[in-house]
């Protein structure tokens, strides 16, 4: 579908068919933003993160060794992951078993790194990942949206925020949970994101820098909606 029409009775171009890939690392912003463009949008949500966190959950569950490659590796292909799209009611199941609230507890957070880092993992879920977003009219968010999974989105943005202010807002997030363990978590995570050997957290080419640490969410949303609807209208770079 044409992305460069406005849309109908509202004067701003359409976004319609629109894929907008959003990186960063843990408490940039990226998940209130991404669910708040994809609303505003009127677009579907992805969550690749949730399917990382789905997916390490499952180990932990059938007592693989989570920091063993190998035999994460061995079992990769057998959970299956579902993510519904709704950026209002966002959903997470592996194999039948809805997983939203497990996959942010401490175990998870913990493993979710080493268990990102391993090929088969990410090949398994690079698949699905494409293949929920081939049907455009999506906001993506993740680490390698814009470098590897999505390179071709027409929108492409990478969130940053200062450390202490990312650990704010994951430890809100989390219900208060002590700031220094949730900033140390992160930074933890955020090294090993950036330095693993496949698909690393980067800023991907094309993408859009935003640091959040000054802004309100709504800000952002606003930063993030103006872009697309730059792209959708073909007059942004
Ligand atoms: O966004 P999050 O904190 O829920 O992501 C959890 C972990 O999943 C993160 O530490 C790295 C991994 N991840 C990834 O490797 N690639 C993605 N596209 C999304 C998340």
């Amino acid at each position: 579908m044409s992305t460069d029409a406005p849309a109908p009775g509202t004067g701003q171009p359409s976004t319609a068919g629109l894929v907008i890939a959003i990186d960063g690392p843990s408490g940039s912003g990226k998940s209130s933003t991404s669910r708040g463009v994809a609303a505003r949008l009127g677009l579907r949500y992805l969550d690749t993160g949730a399917m990382f966190r789905a997916v390490t959950w499952w180990m932990l569950d059938h007592g693989v060794d989570v920091h063993d490659p190998e035999a994460v590796a061995a079992r990769a292909g057998e959970p299956l992951v579902e993510s519904g799209t709704d950026p209002l009611t966002p959903t997470i199941s592996v194999d039948g078993v809805d997983v939203s609230v497990e996959i942010r507890s401490d175990a998870v957070n913990a493993a979710v790194s080493p268990v990102s880092a391993v090929p088969a993992v990410r090949a398994r879920l690079l698949e699905l990942q494409r293949a929920v977003a081939a049907e455009g009219d999506i906001v993506v968010e993740g680490r390698d949206i814009g470098s590897v999974v999505l390179p071709d989105a027409p929108v492409k943005v990478y969130l940053t925020a200062d450390p202490a202010a990312r650990a704010a807002r994951r430890a809100l997030e989390e219900g208060g949970s002590d700031l220094a363990a949730t900033e140390a978590s992160l930074l933890q995570r955020d090294v090993i994101d950036s330095t693993r050997a496949t698909a690393p957290l980067v800023q991907a080419d094309g993408a859009a820098h935003l640091d959040t640490t000054a802004y309100t969410l709504d800000e952002v949303i606003d930063q993030v909606v103006a872009l697309a609807e730059a792209v959708a209208a073909g007059d942004a770079s």
